[in-house]
């Protein structure tokens, strides 16, 4: 099973001095970054462009996370990648063409992750798992921070697993939307292992560092 990791998404964030936010969750030993890009079209919500990446960049030595919310993908990957994304990560329901994404991303030198919002079966994955670096699980229906975790996304977690396991792939899980201490447990014993966590993280009474601190304890980390 790969490493658990914690991935404070940038969404919640106080915005007006996200500088000190990211480095804040970056002190506080979060593993990555994650930027909720939307584009008002694919999520009815507007977000972030690779300005925001790029600045991101500039505050952390972390790898970032570009979640790319978007229709046609495929016509900015590359303004992501040299913003300074590590990964970028793209809806299957988005792509026409997967797998010629999926290489897009390869070529410019990232990793791709693929997302599946709540509704899209694991089965999808059959026949490009193999070429994706990580899957996300939607555990909302992406648009907002703060929603209400989806209970029924647990299963396709355990089976996107065993759709890796089959394959002999030890690949990352990742989980997104209303991730706090009492679904964390959950999620791992699913079968995930990346935490993305916006409201718990930067929007709950606690700092960040404590926030990130009670999160890794509720999985069982130190
Ligand atoms: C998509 C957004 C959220 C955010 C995390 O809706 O990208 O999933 O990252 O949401 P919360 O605040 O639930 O952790």
């Amino acid at each position: 099973m790969p490493q658990l990791q914690i991935v404070p998404s940038i969404l919640s964030a106080d915005l007006t001095r996200l500088g000190e936010q990211v480095k804040e969750a970056e002190a506080a030993g979060a593993d990555r970054i994650q930027v909720d890009v939307m584009d008002g079209r694919f999520v009815p919500n507007i977000t972030f462009g690779p300005l925001v990446v790029e600045a991101v960049r500039r505050c952390v030595s972390l790898p970032i996370e570009a979640h790319l919310m978007i229709v046609e993908p495929e016509r900015y990957v590359a303004d992501f990648a040299s913003a300074g994304a590590d990964v970028i990560i793209v809806h299957q329901e988005a792509a026409l063409h997967l797998h010629r994404l999926v290489e897009q991303v390869h070529q410019l030198g990232k990793k791709a992750g693929v997302a599946l919002n709540p509704s899209t079966p694991a089965a999808t994955l059959e026949d490009i798992l193999s070429d994706v670096d990580h899957v996300l699980v939607m555990t909302v229906n992406p648009g907002f921070g703060g929603q209400k975790f989806i209970e029924s996304t647990l299963s396709k977690m355990t089976r996107v697993r065993q759709m890796m396991n089959e394959r002999g792939l030890d690949r990352d899980i990742e989980v997104d939307g209303g991730i706090g201490v009492m679904t964390a447990p959950r999620v791992v014993k699913a079968g995930a292992n990346l935490l993305v966590a916006g409201a718990s993280v930067f929007a709950g009474k606690e700092s960040v560092a404590e926030a990130i601190r009670h999160l890794r304890a509720s999985v069982g980390q130190s």
